[in-house]
């Protein structure tokens, strides 16, 4: 039931001494027994070095900018709080995120609206507040510039948000005709709208495709601004990637592994992966953006929105959240199989939603001993008889519900009583798909407010579903 190292790709997540910290601490152990279930635990600091390290960045480069965390991300009140707190805004994409993000200190002008064919109710509720909206239709206008207008009494704010013309089969975003429509009508609503730019949100995370169209966006305000229209700002969306492991690991994985690494021959398209590692996460990514030269230009995007008095909004979500949480599990058994273990945890897939894409969250977890009084074994404490192949089943009925296909090549043997850390995951996949699958609680979240001490302290976070 054993295996070479080699047999088992791995993917370890890079060091992050808080996370480690809570795992050392036997926090863990004592709160698995208080909920009787999964929960996960949330890192806030982590939070607000991302949040920092994106503005440090915008003023290095010397441009104006503003940064939206995209509470799809999340749920959590918590970082809705650390957003007010720092100086951020939050991009919502419902009712009901929108009254989370005030409820939780965020002031309306401070939010930006996005998301398709929003209805007149939340159009209404985001103007009185001064809500920035990305209009997504010319139709979304004219509920704006018609019903709207009326009930609201005070002008809407709006970005025209741009169909990539890299991705022409998005149901987001409007294409040239349908802006040139949207133009002239915003130039002819008078003051019931405001029309203070463009957005756009591309799929996937090259860089230079998101240099090319904000350029092209910043030539589109020069234009607007020509026919009256305020237009001095531009939304590039989210796609600041993270990194969730180091190159060699990532390398290695992609070329090592096939169907025998998968509890019943699974597969996966390398492509349907994310990229767990990337050379320049986060805000490195975002200087990497203001240094690109976009396509046919003689300056970098920098200079380019600085020479036009444009100020740049970004939407980040999973970059604001890379270490800022993890999923913790219970082990509640261990089946032999051939030549691996399948090990049943006390919660499912839905608390891993990577799972859910035709795809696999891919960090290795951590294994940590069942007894609260043992000292922490790091995973990477080697056991001559190692490593223990396992895949992670739920608590669950469904044969599909997997929170790890993969045979994870784990440093000893996993036993009921065990707990299951999976690493960096408030980044979506936490929370985006859960539900009460076979009445099951949804795991609460833990917001572990300090790392440095003796004990790490932590408190429930204030977001009840
Ligand atoms: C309009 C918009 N903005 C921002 C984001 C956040 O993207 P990310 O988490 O990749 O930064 C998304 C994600 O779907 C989005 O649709």
């Amino acid at each position: 039931m054993t295996g070479a190292a080699t047999d088992w790709p791995t993917v370890p997540v890079l060091p992050d001494p808080a996370t480690g910290a809570v795992l050392a601490s036997g926090l863990l152990h004592e709160l698995a027994h208080a909920f009787g279930g999964p929960f996960h635990f949330l890192l806030p600091d982590a939070f607000d070095a991302n949040l920092a390290a994106m503005r440090r960045t915008l003023a290095e480069a010397g441009v104006d900018g503003f940064v939206y965390f995209a509470k799809k991300a999340n749920k959590a009140a918590v970082f809705a709080e650390r957003a007010a707190a720092g100086g951020a805004g939050v991009d919502v994409a419902s009712a009901a995120e929108l009254r989370e993000a005030l409820g939780h200190g965020v002031r309306g002008e401070h939010l930006v609206l996005t998301g398709p064919a929003k209805d007149p109710g939340l159009l209404e509720l985001a103007v009185r507040h001064g809500v920035l909206i990305a209009v997504d239709s010319p139709g979304e206008l004219d509920t704006l510039i018609g019903p709207v207008a009326h009930e609201a009494l005070r002008p809407a704010r709006v970005l025209l948000r741009v169909m990539p013309p890299a991705q022409p089969h998005s149901r987001f975003g409007m294409n040239d005709a349908e802006l040139a429509t949207a133009l002239a009508r915003c130039a002819e609503a008078g003051n019931t709208v405001r029309m203070e730019g463009f957005s756009f949100h591309l799929s996937g995370y090259a860089i230079q495709p998101r240099a090319d169209l904000a350029a092209h966006l910043t030539d589109l305000c020069l234009e607007a601004r020509a026919r009256g229209l305020d237009a001095d700002r531009i939304s590039v969306g989210g796609g600041l990637p993270i990194s969730y492991t180091d190159a060699d690991s990532w390398r290695a994985y992609l070329q090592g592994h096939d169907r025998r690494h998968f509890h019943a021959g699974k597969s996966f398209r390398a492509a349907d992966f994310y990229p767990y590692h990337c050379d320049e996460p986060g805000a490195e990514a975002l200087a990497a953006l203001l240094a690109a030269r976009p396509e046919g230009r003689d300056h970098a995007l920098a200079d380019i929105l600085k020479s036009a008095g444009v100020t740049l909004l970004l939407e980040p979500g999973r970059a604001l959240l890379d270490r800022a949480g993890a999923s913790v599990f219970t082990v509640q058994g261990v089946k032999d199989r051939d030549g691996y273990r399948l090990i049943t945890v006390d919660g499912t897939s839905l608390s891993l939603s990577e799972q859910w894409f035709n795809s696999e969250y891919l960090p290795d977890p951590h294994l940590v001993p069942r007894d609260p009084h043992a000292p922490h074994v790091p995973d990477t404490t080697p056991d001559p008889a190692g490593p223990y192949p396992a895949s992670v089943g739920a608590g669950t009925c469904l044969e599909s519900d997997m929170l790890t296909w993969r045979k994870i090549g784990f440093p000893r043997p996993p036993r009921t009583g065990d707990l299951l850390v999976y690493p960096n995951t408030a980044g979506y996949q936490m929370d985006s798909n859960e539900s009460r699958f076979h009445d099951l609680a949804v795991p609460p979240k833990v917001v572990i407010d300090r790392t440095d001490g003796d004990r790490p302290r932590w408190r429930l976070d204030r977001h009840f579903s």
